[in-house]
């Protein structure tokens, strides 16, 4: 019998990298999963590689609450009922020092990582089983600096810890764990596109600059992340709440 067998997942940015990876993990124990994007092409092409009968798909931006409220709702209507929400959506902004980083760019970043995060808990949880789990995708550098250059994403992922100690503290009265899990850099798109912007700001080739830093010695893969996510997700996680989940290959040590 899987870890997640008869359990329901809603995941956010679920056509993305680390989304669709998640999925992928977690229907293999026995999830259901129901997967939020913002393009019905990226999702249906998501979805295709997934198991048919433990799939649903919703075209929605977390920003937006009503949309938000939806994809709750469309969920429960499906299946009865939520497990476990990987609130997981991201951006990454542009790479500039704070003195010319463009402000529509910093609320842009602000509203999918701290109000989308804040928006899943506020319509998720009403809709939660108790004794579920809510996990929040921050960063090495929601608890770090990182390099420079990426003022809105640090911000926005330090603040999503906030979010995430208060939420906990009001969940836990339900048995809702809630955690944010702490990724170094990924080797994906995502990662690649910040990698070129600081590259490009430092003169250096900051891929090979992060490698060396990693004590690990390399990026993460993202089926490696979701394995954490499934831990999060699962009983095997059962007294833990409140917590920063690292899986930075030692950054953070
Ligand atoms: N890639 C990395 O190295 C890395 C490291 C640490 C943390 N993270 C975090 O992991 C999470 C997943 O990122 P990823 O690496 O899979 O990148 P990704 O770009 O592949 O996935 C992010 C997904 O979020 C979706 N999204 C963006 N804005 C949205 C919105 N308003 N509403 C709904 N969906 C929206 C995107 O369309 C995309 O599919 C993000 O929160 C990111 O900040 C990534």
């Amino acid at each position: 019998m899987g870890l997640l067998e008869g359990k329901v997942c809603v995941i956010t940015g679920g056509a993305g990298s680390l989304g669709l990876a998640s999925a992928r993990v977690l229907q293999r124990e026995g999830a259901k999963t129901m997967l939020v994007d913002l393009d019905d092409t990226d999702l249906r092409r998501a979805v295709a590689t997934l198991e048919s009968e433990k799939t649903a798909m919703m075209v929605a931006d977390v920003t937006q609450a009503q949309q938000v409220q939806g994809y709750f709702d469309a969920t429960v209507r499906k299946w009865g009922k939520i497990d476990v929400l990987f609130s997981n959506a991201g951006n990454s902004g542009t790479v500039a020092p704070v003195t010319e980083y463009p402000d529509e760019v910093f609320d842009q970043v602000i509203a999918v990582h701290v109000r989308g995060a804040y928006l899943n808990c506020k319509y998720g949880l009403p809709n939660m089983k108790d004794g579920g789990s809510i996990i929040i995708t921050s960063s090495i550098v929601g608890v770090r600096g990182g390099g420079g250059g990426t003022v809105a994403y640090v911000t926005a992922k330090h603040a999503q810890v906030g979010l995430m100690r208060n939420v906990a503290r009001e969940a836990a009265r339900r048995g809702i764990r809630v955690n944010t899990l702490h990724p170094g850099p990924i080797d994906n798109e995502f990662q690649l596109g910040i990698e070129q912007g600081i590259s490009k700001m430092i003169g250096r080739d900051a891929t090979q600059m992060l490698n060396e830093n990693i004590p690990l010695k390399r990026h993460a893969t993202p089926d490696e992340v979701a394995r954490s996510v499934l831990y999060l997700a699962s009983d095997l996680s059962s007294f833990t709440t409140g917590t920063t989940l690292m899986v930075d290959g030692g950054s953070n040590s």
